[in-house]
């Protein structure tokens, strides 16, 4: 069912738009929650909100935001404010974990996973431990998979020990699916 969906989505061209429809096909006949590591602004965090209040579910999020990221680019360096404009009216909706996931070993506690999104630390490695951290979630998506060799890799190598399968979008610089 989940690969369907994704093989649909993936014709739409506005990015946000497709995570609405994948959101709305996902959430609404399961009963997991949706997990982001990466947050920036918070931009694709309030369509999740959108998508888990109608569903009646949560979204967790892992960034350290500025306190954890020295090599932010400068014009990227402080999006905690903004974060929280995008995301404040969802209340207890969405939780923040304000750590790297680095320093986190286990997501057991917020439960069952249908959507985990994975734009965090992008260095050899850092992927693929974010990506055996939310190991289990039905769909897992992963953005700049052709843009950054490192975030290729660890896909990859994920892919190659694991039983999910990798659906790419048909355009460059694009978000890759992981699902099973
Ligand atoms: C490119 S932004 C994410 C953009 C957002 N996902 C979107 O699509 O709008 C990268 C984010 O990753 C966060 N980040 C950097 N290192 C991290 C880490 N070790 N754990 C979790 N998040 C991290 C940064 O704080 C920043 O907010």
């Amino acid at each position: 069912m989940v690969e369907k969906i994704i093989e649909e989505s993936i014709k739409i061209e506005n990015s946000s738009i497709r995570y609405a429809y994948i959101l709305d096909n996902v959430l609404s006949k399961t009963s997991g929650n949706v997990l982001e590591i990466g947050a920036g602004f918070g931009t694709n965090t309030a369509i999740f909100c959108e998508k888990a209040i109608k569903y009646n579910k949560k979204v967790y999020v892992i960034d350290p935001f500025e306190e954890g990221w020295k090599d932010m680019p400068e014009s990227y360096r402080y999006p905690y404010e903004e974060f929280v404009k995008s995301t404040d009216k969802y209340g207890s909706t969405m939780q923040l974990i304000k750590k790297s996931s680095q320093d986190i070993k286990s997501i057991k506690e917020y439960g069952k996973l249908e959507f985990a999104f994975v734009d965090g630390l992008q260095s050899v490695g850092a992927v693929l431990h974010d990506l055996k951290l939310v190991e289990g979630a039905s769909i897992i998506c992963v953005d700049d998979y052709s843009r950054r060799g490192e975030v290729k890799d660890d896909v990859d190598a994920f892919v190659r020990a694991t039983e999910y399968k990798l659906i790419e979008t048909p355009d460059e610089n694009r978000e890759v699916y992981l699902c099973k």
